[in-house]
């Protein structure tokens, strides 16, 4: 990355609070990376609010207004391109992005996930968790790629299961985690650098 603020571009699908933590941290240029635009695979979502609260462009595409799974990637790379991200963050998505959008954006899409990988990819982590019976779960932060929840992985932080957890207890648990290895990891994306060497995903130049 360069000098001037990253350019982000956030794709979500609920309720944005990770979204919020990284327009909060924005809101300090020495933070070193704004959010340039929000996108969504769904209207009427508490994440496009907040960013129309934050002064922030959105755009909306949705699976079932395209004739294909492609178009839809297409139009959605297109979409994203037209905003030039230095670094594209899926904080939320519940969609898994197409070729034509990797490949646009090789090694510059992070996803955050609420398990440890590589246990329990998909779209249930803290309940699967939780059925599993482990004791420690928690949020990673990947590089995506064509994999579910396979990328390499940035960063992790551990969280424990207690005994009367709910799979709603557990996942605001692992969010609030989420939420700090996110920005942090991000911000030292954004300030540092990075680069993808097989497996390992190294900060700094
Ligand atoms: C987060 O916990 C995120 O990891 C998860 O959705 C939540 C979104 O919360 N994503 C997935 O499960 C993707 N497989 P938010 O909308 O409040 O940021």
């Amino acid at each position: 990355m360069t000098d001037r603020p990253a350019r982000l571009v956030v794709l979500v699908s609920g309720s944005g609070t990770n979204l919020q933590a990284l327009l909060d941290a924005c809101a300090d240029p020495a933070y070193g990376a704004r959010v340039v635009a929000v996108g969504a695979d769904r209207d009427d979502i508490e994440g496009l609010v907040r960013a129309e609260r934050a002064g922030v462009p959105t755009f909306v595409k949705q699976v079932g207004h395209f004739t294909s799974r492609e178009h839809w990637d297409r139009a959605l790379t297109d979409t994203v391109a037209a905003f030039e991200p230095d670094l594209v963050v899926l904080a939320g998505f519940m969609k898994l992005v197409g070729a034509q959008f990797l490949e646009r954006f090789d090694g510059r899409v992070v996803n955050t996930h609420p398990a440890l990988s590589p246990s329990f990819p998909g779209m249930h982590g803290p309940a699967d968790a939780l059925a599993y019976g482990v004791k420690v779960t928690g949020c990673t932060l990947f590089v995506v790629d064509a994999g579910v929840d396979t990328g390499a992985i940035v960063a992790q932080r551990a969280v424990p299961v207690e005994d009367d957890d709910t799979v709603e207890s557990l996942h605001e648990r692992i969010k609030v985690a989420e939420r700090g290895m996110l920005v942090d990891t991000v911000g030292r994306m954004a300030r540092e650098g990075f680069r993808v060497e097989g497996r390992r995903v190294l900060l700094g130049r």
